[in-house]
């Protein structure tokens, strides 16, 4: 039983988790503990009481003033109550100020996981060990309810949570701040992990020991963006990789977000996560409700590796829901990188015929395919295949291409609209901008009002006709700027603090709609490479372009990062030229085809420009990546050694649940003369069984997974600049 209600307390359990909350006598939901799995005592007095000069007191506590919500742990902390610390409601009843005071009114529970309508969500199977409770909280005074999702993912150490405002008032409720989590923790001594990043250089880790003040990321972008990603992990002071308790929180949504983390005046720490409301408010009409993205909270007590693989896992099974995460992805090649915009369909059947010789699976179409788009400045919107550019039908290029035993897959950017494209012309309302104002362009483009619903017709027409005129398998799905002002036309001056969200709803429902009528579509995420990386996106895409930068080096730090908090299988990953087109690097083919196997594997260059010692090597990554896919996509993910720590080499490895075989790659990073030894330690594979091991295909003996463990295995010295090398160990 994942959820256990006594009384007033409600405890919740996962396999090594516990979370507890609890209706005190004055009707507040307090948060009593979240932490290793423990019994049902009720864990509220280890709350103290005392009174604190400046900490307001609620009427129902009139006469006490040892109690105040400034100190309380709480579950949904709103502003105005007296709690001065970061909260989860702004809510304007009609006074014009923000004066909601939330007591608990009922709950219930269920088996099964709640869903939101319209936003990304975790979901169960019948059968599956998941429970719901939600508790109704109310106003005291007026009819606006808050109902507190939880979703209980007993085997995976998750606890979802989401929030529905109802407003039963009679009046307009203006909400201009809704988080979707809060977690009170009665320790200071915490640091958080975050990843910050930018454009060709997303998700780089780093921690830092929160300090009295507010530690605060967001994305004020409309996109969960390149600069901050809405994943943050709060660990103890001694937890590393391998051991210590830590808390992953993942924001399910795609738009701007916010995340604080206020270490209070007694010591305490509050963190709080949702969308982010910088320009937010909602006019939320009566009888309306208004549900907020969900949050995602992973528990571990075996440090953040433990974490990354219960969140790894869980994502898997309950938030992708692409039919291609059981599937082997299809090695493709893109021609964005090979071509940009300069190609044909000639050239574009030249290097779809060199990877059906090297055995690839996909040729991927980016950018440039349709209206008039020759370069970034023109043809946004214009959803009709250029056939003069491509000297034939979409149909017949893509039968071609299929002709050779290769799938087609096509770039689009729907968000989209260029100042010179026949859509705009038509409808120059459609874009964001206000009218008469010159608008703020990215990238020289514009972006489509998304919360529009005759936008997101016609981009359903456009993309379902396209999508209907030849064998296509697989849809890059990019982005590629953020919003500046989200205006839209449709909506009166005191309801644009509703266009951020209402573009993300617009957005989830073109791809719902993509998917419901094309299941077996694989869809890619993008949004100049991993400005949009986030849990909201794998509900849809089961890869994510994981950025633009393929420097196998730069990438290190990249991959490293976002395996924190999301599964390596939905990292999508290429081959690409060297010198490297971003940073001018040169590494060997080799550590560039390790690199990308990390994920799902591809290549972005000229298959024809390769020399043949180059083809042959193609064909044996391609045939390193088929033998050992599963490895790679189902296999537990373990960092062994940190880019951002260790300078001379960066490793992890893929080893299947069963301990039956591990692959551990390793690439050098820097070089010496008169080198140091260096040994790399398997991880996740059984100490009693014996293992074969090679190294680059090489066999290099059989040893005990005891000693494969816990001696480890000597690493050659580096030969050149950037070299690399893959162990495959396998039980005998
Ligand atoms: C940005 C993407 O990340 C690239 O891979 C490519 O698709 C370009 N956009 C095309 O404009």
């Amino acid at each position: 039983m994942g959820i256990i209600v006594n009384g007033s307390l409600f405890t919740l359990h996962t396999k090594n988790s516990t979370y507890q909350m609890k209706v005190d006598d004055k009707g507040v939901l307090l948060h009593t503990y979240y932490g290793k799995r423990t019994d049902e005592t009720d864990y509220s007095y280890l709350i103290s009481f005392a009174d604190r000069g400046f900490s307001g007191n609620i009427a129902a506590a009139r006469g006490d003033r040892t109690y105040s919500l400034d100190y309380l742990p709480q579950e949904f902390p709103v502003c105005g109550s007296g709690d001065y610390r970061v909260s989860c409601l702004n809510a304007d009843l009609g006074a014009g100020v923000n004066d909601c005071l939330l007591f608990f009114d009922s709950y219930r529970t269920y088996r099964g996981k709640y869903s939101l309508e319209g936003l990304p969500a975790m979901f169960a199977e019948d059968g599956d060990p998941v429970e719901t409770l939600e508790i109704l909280l109310k106003d005291y005074k007026d009819d606006l309810y808050v109902r507190l999702l939880y979703g209980v993912f007993e085997d995976h150490d998750m606890i979802t949570r989401s929030v529905m405002i109802e407003n039963k008032t009679g009046q307009d409720v203006k909400l201009s701040r809704v988080m979707s989590t809060c977690l009170d923790f009665s320790d200071k001594d915490l640091d958080m992990i975050h990843f910050y990043g930018k454009h060709a250089g997303e998700r780089q880790a780093e921690r830092l020991s929160l300090f009295h003040g507010i530690t605060e990321l967001r994305s004020t972008r409309g996109t969960s963006s390149h600069q901050h990603n809405p994943f943050v992990i709060v660990a103890k002071k001694d937890t590393n990789e391998n051991m210590g308790e830590c808390l992953g929180f993942s924001l399910v949504y795609s738009g701007g977000f916010h995340v604080q983390a206020e270490t209070d005046q007694i010591d305490q720490v509050r963190l709080v996560m949702g969308m982010d409301d910088s320009d937010f408010l909602w006019t939320l009409y009566p009888g309306e409700e208004f549900t907020a993205p969900e949050v995602c909270m992973t528990y571990s007590g075996s440090g953040l590796g433990g974490l990354s693989r219960s969140i790894h896992d869980g994502f898997y099974r309950h938030l992708i829901r692409s039919p291609w995460k059981d599937k082997r992805r299809p090695v493709l090649v893109n021609n964005w990188e090979a071509t940009y915009f300069s190609f044909d369909g000639k050239v574009l059947l030249d290097i779809a015929r060199e990877a059906a010789k090297m055995d690839l699976d996909m040729l991927v179409l980016d950018d440039g395919w349709f209206g008039k788009r020759d370069d970034d400045y023109s043809g946004l919107g214009d959803w009709f295949v250029n056939e003069k550019k491509l000297g034939c039908s979409l149909k017949e290029l893509s039968a071609q291409i299929h002709e050779m035993g290769l799938s087609f897959g096509l770039w689009f950017e729907p968000e989209m609209i260029s100042e010179d494209s026949d859509l705009y012309r038509a409808h120059p309302e459609w874009a964001m901008v206000v009218p008469g104002r010159e608008p703020i362009r990215g990238r020289s483009q514009l972006v489509l009002d998304m919360s529009r619903e005759d936008v997101v017709e016609y981009l359903k027409e456009r993309l379902f006709d396209i999508m209907d005129s030849a064998d296509i398998r697989y849809i890059k799905w990019d982005m590629n700027r953020s919003l500046a002002l989200a205006y839209g036309e449709l909506f009166p001056r005191e309801r644009q603090g509703e266009l951020r969200h209402r573009y993300v709803l617009g957005l989830y429902e073109v791809m719902e709609a993509l998917l419901a009528r094309y299941p077996n579509l694989l869809l890619e995420g993008c949004s100049g490479g991993g400005g949009r990386f986030d849990a909201g996106m794998l509900y849809y895409a089961p890869q994510i372009w994981c950025s633009d930068n393929t420097d196998a080096i730069e990438r290190l730090k990249i991959h490293y990062g976002t395996s924190f908090g999301y599964p390596m299988s939905a990292v999508s990953a290429h081959v690409s030229v060297c010198p490297n087109e971003q940073n001018g690097r040169v590494t060997p083919l080799k550590t560039r085809g390790i690199c990308a196997m990390q994920g799902a594997f591809g290549y972005e260059l000229d298959l024809g420009k390769m020399t043949e010692a180059e083809k042959e090597e193609v064909k044996v990554q391609v045939k390193t990546f088929k033998k050992h896919y599963r490895l790679f996509q189902f296999g537990d993910y373990y960092r062994i050694s940190s880019p951002f720590e260790n300078g001379d080499f960066t490793a992890w490895e893929y080893a299947d649940r069963e301990g039956k075989e591990a692959c551990l790659s390793v690439v050098f990073t820097d070089l010496h003369g008169n080198p140091a030894p260096h040994i790399v330690k398997f991880e996740g594979l059984c100490k009693e069984k014996r293992y074969e091991v090679s190294r680059d295909g090489e066999p290099l003996g059989e040893f005990s997974g005891a000693a494969l463990m816990n001696g480890g295995l000597l690493l050659p010295m580096p030969r050149e600049n950037y070299d690399s090398c893959q162990f495959y160990a396998c039980e005998k």
